[in-house]
């Protein structure tokens, strides 16, 4: 009877997580579902809990309390369908960049076919890399090396992507415009996006909801819509819109605690 929940690709009911069982709970009580080809933001302040969350989605960590469902089956293990991309690429730097993408079919597979190539190729293009495929990772700037370990996370075609800090590391220029790419790339092949940051306003620019995070023990304070109309551009950070969202989260993240 529970429709809601059952049309969720990711569910969290009342998860919580503690590392050492004598420990306090580092992350509590969070329920959220994120429905098909969403994209759902994740903010709250260092040490709250926001990778360790994102690592109860993954399934390489079980939730010491409550539930994580991807596709209405508990999490019990990394899923194939499920992408994770961090906040470095960790490319194999005696690989070419081509080769970085196509790098986990050939492990998991053993080879790689002549479509798996050409994906590769469409989605290197699609991501403004195609003059750099030959590359050597080192060649190419830390922009375009992330740009590279999402390339390679979306090769393997996953129905969901996690991305935890994924342009922490970019500085502020690169970090924009390969958040508008990332929305490109996301409008031309939908998935349902789950994006950890501690970026308010790549919070705002990038997502359809966002979770906004207390401080340890991370729980929910607020559950925001974010109502800017896509696609988005330079121009969304420019509307009044987006400096109230911006304002809110701040508002939750830099005063004491507000009840949710
Ligand atoms: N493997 C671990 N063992 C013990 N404590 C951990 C581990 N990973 C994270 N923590 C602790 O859990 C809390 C939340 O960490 P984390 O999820 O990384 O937060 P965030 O990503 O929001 O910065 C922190 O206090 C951190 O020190
Ligand atoms: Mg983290």
């Amino acid at each position: 009877m529970d429709q809601a929940k059952n049309s969720a690709y990711v569910s969290m009911q009342g998860v919580g997580h503690q590392y050492d069982p004598q420990a306090p709970l580092v992350v509590k009580d969070i329920d959220l579902d994120i429905h098909r080809h969403e994209f759902v933001a994740v903010v709250g302040p260092s040490g709250c809990g926001k990778s360790t969350l994102l690592r109860m989605v993954s399934g390489l960590l079980i939730p010491s309390q409550g539930e994580v469902s991807v596709f209405n089956r508990p999490v019990t293990e990394p899923r194939d369908d499920v992408g994770i991309v961090f906040q470095k690429a960790n490319l194999l730097p005696w690989l070419t960049v081509r080769k970085n993408v196509l790098f986990p079919l050939k492990h998991k597979y053993g080879s790689y076919s002549a479509s798996d190539e050409k994906r590769a190729n469409e989605l290197l293009e699609m991501a403004g890399l195609t003059q750099f495929a030959d590359k050597m990772p080192d060649e190419l700037s830390g922009g375009m090396q992330q740009r590279v370990g999402i390339v390679r996370a979306l090769l393997l075609n996953p129905d969901i992507l996690l991305m935890d800090e994924p342009f922490s590391a970019l500085d502020a220029l690169t970090r924009e415009q390969i958040g508008f790419d990332l929305l490109k790339i996301w409008r031309e092949h939908p998935k349902t996006v789950l994006f950890i940051t501690h970026s308010i306003s790549e919070a705002v620019l990038l997502s359809d909801r966002i979770l906004v995070m207390s401080k340890r023990p991370g729980t929910v304070l607020d559950l925001i819509e974010v109502d800017l109309p896509r696609p988005r551009s330079s121009k969304t950070i420019n509307s009044p819109r987006y400096a109230e969202l911006t304002d809110l989260i701040r508002g939750y993240i830099y005063e004491p605690d507000v009840p949710a």
